[in-house]
């Protein structure tokens, strides 16, 4: 009866939301290396001696052997150095750097979203529609559809003035606050169309609208409507479950 209840309450509310398909459409994007005149085998990369530096420090809190435990945060320090994007000549240099096989290296930055393997604009807005963020609020489809006005662009592509880049991406772990964007490092949270206009046009400016919820009273992600449990004051070890001690 119950699971009745739920199934018919998710299919109204999936049935009054619009869906997209850019990110499957894209998929082989996703996977695939082909040469372009900017993303080649003799694309120059090399750390910069403060990012060597860096990278050494990295290497060493992984024991002998194992450095390719290194990989993530490495490729991280490339992608930082190189305007938030990964050319294949990065790969191969982390590769080296990390002495594995460079096929190890492709493999890791073509299955974590937070590499980017094409040049990306100055700010990179990733736009979750997972399911949580599709029904929380007021919907991740009408967030896109906000941000696909303001900027003028659609999934995948780049601003002319090459400011913003538009992904939509899979979850990234704040469903509590759905829906939400993520913008280069930042998190911005319970977003309705016009804060995220506003955080848009901030950006346009060289501004920055202080990261997390936005239209919704809360510190993080706390209930927005105040707890409703855990509500009195913690009594600390030694009493509850212990009164003896
Ligand atoms: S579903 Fe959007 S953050 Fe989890």
């Amino acid at each position: 009866m119950l699971r009745k209840f739920w199934s018919g309450t998710l299919k109204n509310l999936i049935s009054s939301k619009s869906f997209h398909t850019s990110g499957s459409a894209s998929a082989g994007h996703l996977f695939t290396h082909r040469d372009t005149p900017e993303n080649n085998d003799a694309t120059p990369f090399e750390f910069t001696a403060e990012n060597v530096k860096r990278a050494k420090d990295i290497v060493s809190r992984y024991p002998v052997g194992h450095e390719a435990g290194a990989c993530i945060p490495v490729l991280d320090l490339a992608q930082r150095q190189n305007d938030n994007w990964l050319p294949i000549s990065a790969m191969n240099y982390v590769a080296e750097f990390l002495n594995m096989p460079k096929m190890r290296v492709y493999e890791v930055a073509t299955f974590y979203t937070m590499f980017n393997r094409n040049p990306v604009g100055k700010y990179h807005v990733q736009l979750c529609t997972c399911t949580p963020c599709l029904l929380g609020g007021t919907g991740s489809d009408v967030i896109l559809e906000a941000i696909e006005k303001n900027l003028g662009i659609k999934p995948g592509e780049t601003s002319t003035d090459k400011l913003f880049t538009l992904s939509e991406v899979e979850c990234l772990g704040a469903c509590v606050n759905a829906p939400m964007m993520q913008i280069n490092d930042d998190y911005y949270e319970d977003l309705t169309p016009e804060t995220t206009e506003k955080i848009l046009e901030a950006c346009k400016r060289g501004e920055r609208i202080e990261p997390g919820p936005q239209a919704v009273d809360r510190f993080s992600c706390e209930p927005a409507g105040g707890l409703t449990s855990l509500s009195s004051k913690p009594t600390g070890p030694g009493f509850g479950c212990r009164p003896d001690l």
